[in-house]
């Protein structure tokens, strides 16, 4: 372990005073993008990232949250734009290191944060949103892109879309991170498209929406390609490369900077380290901030956030924050040195002409699963309802969520067709239009979908007790045009716009801190049925079906 920098001891916490005009809403130049490249919006001057992430007791290395003994996932977080007593005692370190950029990685959308928004503008500070949380991100070993996930991700772009310094958000972070879970990139590409398309038809400014990658050697270029691939409305704005190659007094050679260049080199979106700042040797140098922002490197990348602020158990930190003191340590230090060092001009966006193009996408191997296209749908919470309101048989109330998964692999074992509105698979690129509705939903859709296969005899919804009958409500109108589309077996595309706001619609989204979570059926992420069943529904379908001998038994 290693000591706290004598020089720069103790320093007292700076009192939210006149520097930052909490209330007046301050106006920064927003950042666009050009190409594969960041400008400040009037004068067409380079934009170059010089970040450090900024959240406090948060996993950030792309794992959800924690998993408690009983099964739920927490969703505790500490917002770090919500408080102004904490920004505004940290800007003043996060100025001296010359930072233009942070990274915040969880947000609670039912906060205010415009206080530190506008201190963090009068500071020329510009910030990075992860749209997840904890436990409502997109979870490799279980990937769903849904109405939860929907109504959290826009709730977070409507909270902070009108501040002129929000430079971007990322859809997720370091989701695939093997070959066996490469299909989740699908559902993080889906949340990318329908996030642009929600800036756009709110009619927000222009906010890039990214992905936060790890650096896996297997698969790191065939993601690159497959985010950057296909439509432009479909693909990623820009790319955040988490890297952790370079420790110590390491080289542009050894660290593997030269090869990652070069592959970024024809990236037609900006790309930028999202982390970096290995800790294997410690204290951190930070010999490689010259050649990040030196003539190999700025040619190709725009920058790179630090990781990261708070000093915690990870041992990543550059300061220790204890109540109001802030205490600086040697990385922080070592840090600024090299950050005052930088001089980097980049292009005039007027006279940058780009020059690359999108990726291929990559075709789908032993290491790469998940298709091109079509990509998974898009949550649609009317959808749902309206599907819902026109079943006859239904999930009883008295059903515990803890025996859904029980219930999916029964009902859909009753044949292959069942489920298929409700079925997802990344790798056929084949989804129901219900994949991503709520479980109750779900379950509810394939119990109706048995009831009706059996004539609607009152017996075929019982499911023991867990399936009751309700008086249906034909569909009319908005709803019959969606239904339609979904198609009687559910396996049709529906082409209709989401109809769900954000921050209104939000309800689940604003769980915020504390307790999203509720039921142990929905351990990470509420509504999605396959947490419990694992590969819903077709592992499950094959072992249910010898079980039950694939007839349509009545119960
Ligand atoms: C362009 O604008 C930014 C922010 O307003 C400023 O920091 C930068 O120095 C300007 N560039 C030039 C060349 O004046
Ligand atoms: C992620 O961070 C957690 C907590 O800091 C740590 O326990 C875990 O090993 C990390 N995982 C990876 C893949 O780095
Ligand atoms: C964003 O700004 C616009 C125009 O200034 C305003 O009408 C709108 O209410 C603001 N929205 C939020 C969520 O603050
Ligand atoms: C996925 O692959 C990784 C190694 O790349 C391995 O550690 C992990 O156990 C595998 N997971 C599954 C579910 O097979
Ligand atoms: C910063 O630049 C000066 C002048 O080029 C050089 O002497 C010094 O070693 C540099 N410092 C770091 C930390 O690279
Ligand atoms: C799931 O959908 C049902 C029916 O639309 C609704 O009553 C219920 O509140 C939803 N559950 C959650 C957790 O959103
Ligand atoms: C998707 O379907 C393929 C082919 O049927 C199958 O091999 C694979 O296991 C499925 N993947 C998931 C996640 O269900």
């Amino acid at each position: 372990m290693r000591g706290f920098g004598a020089a720069s001891a103790t320093a007292v916490a700076i009192a939210a005073t006149s520097l930052f005009m909490s209330t007046a809403s301050a106006a920064v130049d927003p950042i666009v993008i050009k190409g594969s490249k960041f400008f400040y919006k009037t004068n067409g001057t380079q934009f170059y990232i010089k970040g450090v992430a900024y959240q406090q007791d948060y996993n950030g290395n792309g794992t959800s949250g924690s998993t408690t003994a009983s099964g739920t996932t927490s969703n505790s977080y500490t917002d770090p734009l919500a408080d102004f007593s904490s920004c505004s005692r940290d800007i003043p370190y996060l100025q001296q290191l010359n930072t233009n950029t942070i990274r915040v990685y969880a947000i609670d959308p039912t906060k205010d944060h415009s206080q530190c928004m506008n201190a963090l503008a009068n500071a020329g500070i510009y910030v990075i949103s992860d749209l997840s949380s904890p436990a409502e991100s997109i979870d490799r070993n279980d990937p769903a892109w849904n109405d939860q996930l929907y109504a959290r991700y826009t709730a977070v772009v409507d909270n902070l879309a009108n501040f002129t310094n929000t430079l971007g958000f990322f859809a997720g972070n370091e989701v695939s991170n093997a070959p066996n879970n490469t299909d989740a990139s699908a559902f993080v590409k889906a949340a990318v498209r329908d996030t642009k398309a929600y800036i756009k038809s709110k009619g927000y400014r222009t906010i890039g929406v990214g992905y936060a990658t790890n650096d896996d050697a297997d698969i790191r270029v065939d993601m690159a390609d497959y985010f950057n691939c296909g439509d432009t409305a479909d693909a990623i704005d820009f790319w955040g490369y988490n890297i952790y190659s370079w420790c110590g007094d390491s080289s542009y050679t050894t660290s593997g900077y030269d090869v990652r260049t070069k592959e970024f080199s024809t990236y037609s979106v900006p790309a930028f380290f999202a982390e970096y700042g290995c800790n294997k040797v410690e204290p951190r140098t930070f010999t490689d901030v010259s050649t990040l922002y030196g003539p190999e490197m700025n040619g190709v990348w725009s920058g790179g956030i630090v990781y990261m602020y708070f000093q915690e158990a990870n041992d990543y930190g550059l300061v220790s924050v204890s109540g109001n003191t802030v205490t600086t340590n040697q990385d922080f230090d070592n840090l600024k040195q090299q950050l005052s060092n930088v001089t980097v001009s980049g292009v005039a966006m007027a006279s940058y002409s780009p020059t690359n193009s999108a990726a291929a996408c990559p075709s789908q191997d032993a290491k790469w699963a998940a298709a091109a296209t079509p990509l998974p749908p898009s949550p649609n919470q009317q959808l749902c309802s309206c599907m819902y309101n026109s079943l006859g048989c239904v999930v009883a109330s008295g059903a515990s969520a803890d025996a859904y998964g029980t219930l999916f692999g029964q009902v859909c074992g009753y044949g292959g067709s069942i489920c298929a509105g409700i079925s997802h698979n990344a790798s056929t690129g084949t989804y129901g239009a219900y994949g991503m509705c709520n479980s109750t939903e779900q379950l509810a859709y394939a119990f109706n979908q048995y009831y009706v296969g059996q004539s609607a005899v009152a017996s075929a919804c019982s499911f023991g007790g867990s399936a009751t009958t309700k008086p249906t409500s034909s569909a009319a109108g908005a709803c019959q045009t969606l239904l339609n589309q979904a198609g009687t077996a559910g396996t049709g595309t529906v082409t209709s716009q989401p109809s769900g706001t954000g921050a209104a619609g939000g309800s689940s989204g604003s769980s915020g801190s504390g307790s999203a979570s509720s039921s142990k059926a929905a351990a990470g992420m509420i509504g999605v049925p396959s947490m419990e069943t694992g590969l819903l529904p077709m592992a499950f379908i094959v072992t249910m079906a010898a079980v039950s001998g694939m007839g349509m038994i009545f119960l």
